[in-house]
């Protein structure tokens, strides 16, 4: 291990990650090292890339009464959710797994919120039990089962409903969650309405409203626009007598994957806030839901070149990490960049590469037409890999799940052991 040199650059949509003497480190870690020692696919992030990127969140948020609660969905790891807990973020909780996970980590019930189209009975039983924070409404039968699960439970449950504001995010579709035809939030025109229900319900206590438009937003127009429906909204819903006690303004911030510019959260927090002061709701408790914008780039998967297989159309670099580990390309035609442990290390040519994994599926690939100059054996880096990855990973073709490591500085310790093959068939009966 090697301390970590000043003047090293860090790659694009990677900080904290950089060439040093012509190895790659993440902080003061060499990964060629972590490699070594814990196998491959593994999965290492940089403490200090997650604190810096919830930092830019919290100087944006200076002065305001604001909670970011952190989405967890995007990297669930223990490890992660005790390094944001501790630094003072709530969750996002979308299940009453993630529920559970969040306890585990330390999380104060008070300051996490529950998303979701599609919460249980036993899921809302126990989040009351808890005492979370808010629950994310998505729809008028959701808030009628909510407020009898309440009764039954004896206290109230505090509500914000998510409003679909029906602005484009311009982001992948699969991604993008604030127009009329996706299933999430209650339609801008409905909401009143839902409002007006939810107060007259005895067992709910109306105490925000929220919206989230989509993920990967690289713009900050779709999130000015939104703000403004949102504000619009508020405004009546206060005309009509019912206080909105919070603002939940969603997650989404997009990062760089390939050239993207998103704008820093910091920066964007400006822009937001002087809409929010210029309206009039300046004072108003403000709560954010940022998820792939305080993890993504702080991780990397590291995996191992297994064969190199020359072909007429396609040349195939076939590495022993794959879309059960990485699902993004295989689910968006995500791109995530892909570079070698040692710089300029190998003698071998560089040649175009679709580097694809070990799946039987012609949709197992993580990057397409990349140019490599890469032998068996070599070991390579998949770049911002620390959101929607390891999250989404599967067992599929019965391939236990990876490793994960967190540095900080130059030490760096497991935070997930490699699964076993026998993990994978505990309770099965044969
Ligand atoms: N809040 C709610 C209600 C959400 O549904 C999401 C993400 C977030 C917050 C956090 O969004 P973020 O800040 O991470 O963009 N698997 C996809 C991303 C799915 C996002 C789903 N919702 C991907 O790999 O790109």
């Amino acid at each position: 291990m090697t301390s970590p040199a000043a003047s090293a650059a860090p790659l694009p949509g990677a900080p904290f990650v950089c060439y040093q003497n012509g190895r790659l480190m993440v902080e003061g870690v060499a990964l060629s090292e972590l490699a070594r020692q814990h196998g491959t696919p593994l999965f290492v992030y940089s403490k200090a890339a997650i604190l810096a990127a919830l930092a830019a969140y919290q100087r944006g948020l200076a002065g305001r009464e604001a909670l970011i609660c952190y989405a967890m969905k995007a990297n669930s790891s223990l490890a992660i959710l005790k390094l944001l807990a501790d630094a003072g973020c709530g969750f996002d909780i979308v299940s009453g797994g993630e529920l559970e996970r969040a306890l585990a980590a330390g999380a104060t019930p008070s300051k996490i919120v529950f998303s979701g189209v599609g919460k249980t009975r036993a899921e809302m039983r126990r989040a009351l039990e808890a005492g979370v924070g808010c629950f994310n409404v998505e729809s008028r039968a959701e808030l009628d089962v909510l407020s009898e699960v309440a009764a039954a439970s004896g206290v109230r449950a505090p509500v914000s409903i998510r409003v679909n504001p029906n602005v484009d995010a311009r982001t992948h579709p699969y991604i993008s969650t604030g127009l009329k035809g996706n299933k999430f939030g209650i339609a801008h025109d409905e909401a009143l309405a839902a409002y007006r229900h939810a107060a007259g319900l005895p067992d709910l206590r109306v105490v925000g409203i929220d919206c989230h438009i989509g993920s990967q937003i690289t713009e900050s127009a779709p999130y000015l626009e939104a703000m403004d429906r949102v504000l619009d909204l508020v405004t009546q819903i206060e005309a009509a007598g019912i206080p909105i006690h919070h603002i939940d303004f969603g997650g989404g911030l997009g990062i760089d994957y390939n050239g993207d510019t998103p704008p820093a959260a910091d920066v964007l927090w400006q822009q937001l806030l002087g809409k929010l002061d210029a309206r009039g709701f300046g004072s108003r408790k403000i709560l954010i839901e940022p998820g792939r914008s305080l993890v993504g780039n702080a991780g990397v998967c590291l995996t191992e070149v297994l064969f190199l297989k020359p072909g007429e159309q396609k040349s195939f670099c076939i590495v022993d990490a794959a879309m059960n580990d990485l699902p993004r390309p295989a689910l968006y035609e995500a791109f995530h960049r892909i570079v070698p442990l040692a710089e300029a290390g190998s003698t071998a040519d560089a040649v175009t590469y679709d580097v694809v994994g070990p799946v039987c599926e012609s949709g197992d690939w993580l990057g397409r037409d990349r140019v490599l100059a890469v032998q068996q054996g070599d070991v390579l880096a998949v770049l911002s890999a620390g959101a929607y990855c390891m999250s989404m990973s599967s067992n599929y073709n019965t391939r236990p799940r990876a490793a994960e490591v967190l540095v900080d500085g130059v030490s760096a310790r497991v935070i997930r052991q490699r699964e076993s093959v026998q993990d994978l068939w505990r309770g099965e009966s044969p």
